[in-house]
């Protein structure tokens, strides 16, 4: 995929309209992760350097197209030291921007044309801008008039970050360095057909845990008492099991579970077999056995993609036994230089955090959705958008 980028690119002078993702978790008005946001400095610095003129355009959480202030943007320009334009269409700011001046526009999904990408919207939204830079991986799979619309109407290219997520998940995906173990887990199997069913084709070994796990204990006749998990995907499950079979994928389900009869933070966690799984218990982490199979597995492996945690790694240390052990060996053996890591999606990443190891790992990516689609091989309608012909 080779896409129109900025290098070489002459901003001087120009209005660009630039697209970032910065759906940040906030709570109580402070940034509790800016990794999307220091992850878009690149791209901000270098158009900054060449004498753009900048207006940032954002989304936060999902305001239906509502100005609900509970997802306004304050927070992040506050971080990044740059005016809020309190409207994203508001183009009034424009006359007194000098060369490198940077603004943030207000939340684009206040305005229901965005999700609807509305022509008209994008039409207003793209008024007055010279040139649309799109470096918002983590949306890029949304065809909205912020990622789609306005590339329509202005001269579109592709942003650093934006370019290097598609370097680094194509060259993994393309020629990986094998075996190639993929860890998938997370809540539900009827989110992730699709990607499963990728990396089963793609991978030596795949590792199927958390609720997704649990939902596959089920199918294949496993007991898993009181927990989450769905009945009704227990087709999907199976048919996801022949598949990897017949594209020789060595499939490891959990093992045994780190369960609990009440599903608080707190809970007393007891280790169980699936044999001894009780009607009232509860699985919240990955058990003893199957971490260290997990563990052994990425000892083993010279790539692995992660996706999902195993359990509820936020609610440490008890419950995030599981996913913590996994993110310590993939840093340790990315470390010793024994392995390729490509880790992506929010909570994954924010167990990598906690852990202290995220600059260990090969390619973290700032995508959830967008990582996942793209690794499932679909058009991503945002990138698609910016190839060159
Ligand atoms: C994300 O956080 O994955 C992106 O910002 C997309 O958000 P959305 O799922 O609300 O479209």
């Amino acid at each position: 995929m080779k896409l129109r980028t900025i290098d070489n690119l002459d901003v001087r002078g120009k209005y660009v309209l630039l697209r970032d993702d910065f759906n940040v978790q906030i709570v109580d008005g402070a940034i509790t992760d800016s990794f999307r946001i220091d992850q878009s400095m690149p791209t901000i610095s270098a158009l900054r350097a060449g004498g753009a003129r900048i207006a940032i355009c954002a989304h936060l959480g999902r305001p239906k197209g509502t100005r609900n202030m509970d997802f306004t943007l304050a927070p992040v320009a506050e971080y990044m030291k740059i005016p809020l334009i309190p409207d994203c269409l508001d183009k009034d700011f424009m006359a007194n921007m000098k060369d490198g001046d940077v603004v943030l526009l207000e939340n684009v999904r206040f305005y229901p044309g965005e999700e609807k990408n509305d022509p008209e919207f994008s039409a207003q939204l793209a008024n007055g801008f010279d040139i649309f830079v799109n470096d918002a991986f983590a949306v890029s799979h949304r065809a909205h008039a912020s990622t789609v619309g306005v590339a329509e109407i202005l001269p579109s290219y592709a942003g650093k970050l934006l370019a290097s997520e598609i370097e680094h998940l194509s060259a993994v995906m393309e020629n990986p360095r094998r075996p190639l173990l993929s860890i998938v887990a997370g809540s539900k199997v009827s989110t992730k057909i699709g990607v499963l069913r990728a990396l089963a084709k793609l991978s030596d070994t795949l590792i199927i845990g958390g609720a997704l796990g649990t939902t596959f204990n089920y199918a294949t006749g496993g007991r898993v008492g009181n927990s989450l998990y769905e009945a009704d995907q227990k087709d999907t499950a199976l048919g996801i099991l022949e598949y990897a079979k017949e594209n020789n994928c060595n499939v490891l389900l959990p093992l045994d579970k780190g369960v609990a009869k009440e599903f608080t933070p707190t809970a007393t966690r007891t280790n169980k077999d699936f044999s001894e799984i009780q009607d009232d218990d509860i699985i919240i982490d990955a058990g003893i056995a199957t971490t260290e199979r997990d563990v052994a597995a990425i000892k083993s492996a010279a790539t692995v993609i992660w996706n999902g945690t195993v359990g509820m790694a936020e609610w440490q240390p008890t419950w995030s036994y599981g996913s913590f052990a996994i993110a310590n060996a993939i840093a340790e053996q990315t470390r010793a230089g024994k392995l390729e890591s490509i880790v992506g999606g929010g909570d994954t990443v924010a167990a990598l955090t906690a852990c202290g190891v995220k600059d260990d790992i090969t390619y973290v990516s700032t995508g959830g959705g967008a990582f996942l689609e793209f690794i499932e091989g679909r058009t991503l309608p945002g990138i698609a958008i910016l190839e060159s012909k």
